[in-house]
């Protein structure tokens, strides 16, 4: 589970992730945006099939929200494989694992999702059946114990993180193909937001669409939940129309600016203004002074405000920009920017 879906609400297993699996493209000509992930990807494909062989093993990287899972089971579907889902936290003993590589299927695609949590053991079983599809499963204890090399199905890793900084280099590197996922434009949000209106029969004209597309920070997941929070508002105080004002007064009164940012956002930010006079500070600190995890300000917020040019990241602490001082209505101490950024 992702850490913004624990965010958001704490039925995220529930109706959410529902609608998420109804909403997800299901075939690489249905996914929207990402031009170059879905050129290079189909070329990896492509190429696989053509040739009858499982294609390399696949890392997809970025924030939360941006495709990573619907990009595996694409793949999946793609190649006409069968597909197993797991994850990195859930393989916590070499065991673990082993039991899901010593029964793939041949050609079968295997989903590791948040690839940066696994264990020690497991990640060193890992590395052997990426490259030779082989596991040694141990027998015994101590010295007795022996090493019984076994060989698995040829399959197809598909790795996915949300920090691909914390992969292990020999890791990294038994991929052969890494999918670098970025925040998505504006209009390509306004077709995500097209599509999934019309997969929920809800009416949206284009300046509704534009106006939830522009507040979504670059995310999909983040549009495909605002539709809905801006439908309900919608149905219940204007007759069902979504056009730019209700759009807008609803996504004000969920919390979300006029940039998009959302409450989180917003704490992050106003934090590293009034309590440490717009930084540098450190990431724990931050963290503490909104009352959430490193991990969370660092994965869930940052990269958004990094990308809006509202934060930096610099070897002393994060800092804020001009723009995050007006953002936030406020006007810079006069040397904030002196000793910080340019030294
Ligand atoms: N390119 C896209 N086109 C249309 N819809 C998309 C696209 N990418 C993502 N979505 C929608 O956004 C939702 C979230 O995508 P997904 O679950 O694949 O994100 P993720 O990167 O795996 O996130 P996490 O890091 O939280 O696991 C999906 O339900 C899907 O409906
Ligand atoms: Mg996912």
């Amino acid at each position: 589970m992702s850490l913004e879906r624990d965010l958001v609400s704490p039925d995220a297993e529930g109706e959410e992730s529902q609608i998420e699996a109804a909403l997800r493209p299901k075939r690489l000509g249905e996914f929207i945006g990402q031009a170059r992930v879905r050129e290079q990807l189909s070329l990896v494909l492509e190429s696989a099939l053509r040739r009858g062989r499982s294609p390399d093993h696949m890392l997809m990287s970025g924030s939360p929200g941006l495709g990573k899972t619907t990009l595996a089971m694409i793949i999946a579907a793609e190649l006409s494989a069968p597909l197993r889902i797991t994850s990195g936290p859930a393989l916590e003993r070499a065991g673990d694992l082993a039991a899901i590589l010593s029964t793939l299927a041949e050609g079968e695609v295997l989903f590791i999702d948040e690839i940066h949590r696994m264990a020690r053991p497991a990640e060193e079983m890992l590395y052997l059946a990426m490259e030779d599809f082989r596991v040694d499963i141990v027998v015994g204890k101590g010295p007795g114990a022996t090493a019984i090399p076994l060989d698995i199905a040829t399959f197809t890793l598909v790795g996915a993180t949300t920090r691909a900084g914390l992969l292990p280099a020999p890791l990294r590197d038994r991929f052969g193909f890494t999918a670098h996922m970025d925040f998505y434009q504006v209009e390509e949000l306004e077709q995500v937001l097209h599509r999934s209106a019309r997969l929920l029969g809800v009416t949206l004209p284009g300046e509704g669409a534009h106006e939830i597309a522009r507040r979504s920070r670059g995310t999909p997941r983040i549009a495909n939940r605002l539709l809905r929070r801006v439908r309900d508002f919608a149905d219940v105080r204007a007759g069902g129309v979504i056009d730019r004002d209700i759009a807008s007064a609803a996504l004000n009164l969920y919390e979300v600016d006029a940039e998009g940012l959302d409450r989180l956002d917003r704490a992050v930010l106003d934090a590293l203004l009034r309590k440490f006079g717009g930084g540098p500070v450190g990431l724990s600190t931050l963290a503490v002074a909104v009352g959430e995890e490193p991990e969370t300000v660092e994965v869930v917020a940052e990269p958004f405000l990094v990308r809006q040019g509202l934060l930096a990241r610099t070897p002393r602490g994060r800092v804020a920009t001009a723009a995050a001082w007006h953002h936030l209505g406020m006007t810079p101490p006069p040397d904030a920017f002196g000793a910080t950024l340019f030294d």
